[in-house]
C-alpha cells in the first residue's frame, strides 16, 4: 500500500506503529521522522499533528526538525531522489559541469520535483566518497567519477 492509497485512519495506524517501535522520546524524533519519510515519501501536516500528540512535542518543533534535515521532507518527493554532492572536493574535479548536465537532463533546479513525479533533484554536502568525485546519489545507488556525458545514460537506468 502506498501513502496515496491510505486513508486517514490507516495513516494514523502506521504512524502509531512507528512511534511504538522506535520510541516516543524527544531523542527518537529524527529516527521516527526518517521512518515516516521511508514509509510515506514525505512528512505531511496531518502526520506531524499525530506525532505531536503521540510524542508530546509541539508541532512547531517537529516542523522545524522536519524542514532542517535534507534527508527529511515535508513536501512530496518524486519516485527517484537524485542528490548531487556540491562539496569542494567533488566541485574541483568537474562537479560544476556534471551538475549543469544533470539539471539540464532533468529540467529541474535543486529542490524541485518533476511534474510527472518521477524525479526530485537535491544537492547534498559530502557523501563520504570524495575519492571518486564527482558523485551522484540516486535513491540508494552511488555513482562516482561521473562525467557530464554519462549523466543521461545513468538516468536512463531508472526508466
Ligand atoms: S566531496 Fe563529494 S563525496 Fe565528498
Amino acid at each position: 500500500m502506498t501513502s496515496e492509497t491510505m486513508n486517514e485512519q490507516e495513516t494514523s495506524l502506521v504512524v502509531q506503529e512507528i512511534v511504538k517501535r522506535i520510541g516516543s522520546k524527544r531523542a527518537d524524533l529524527i529516527p521516527v521522522l526518517q521512518e515516516v519519510t521511508n514509509q510515506f515519501g514525505f512528512i505531511s501536516q496531518p502526520v506531524i499533528k499525530e506525532l505531536s500528540a503521540l510524542m508530546s512535542l509541539p508541532t512547531k518543533e517537529i516542523n522545524s526538525v522536519a524542514t532542517f534535515y535534507r534527508m527529511l521532507s515535508t513536501q512530496p518527493r518524486g519516485r527517484h531522489v537524485v542528490q548531487f554532492c556540491e562539496s569542494a572536493p567533488c566541485h574541483v574535479v568537474g562537479g560544476r559541469e556534471v551538475f549543469s548536465s544533470l539539471k539540464q537532463a532533468l529540467a529541474l533546479e535543486p529542490g524541485q520535483t518533476s511534474p510527472d513525479n518521477k524525479w526530485t533533484l537535491l544537492t547534498t554536502s559530502c557523501l563520504g566518497v570524495c575519492g571518486v568525485g564527482p558523485v551522484i546519489l540516486i535513491d540508494t545507488d552511488t555513482y562516482g567519477n561521473v562525467t557530464p556525458e554519462q549523466v543521461k545514460e545513468i538516468l536512463s537506468r531508472y526508466e
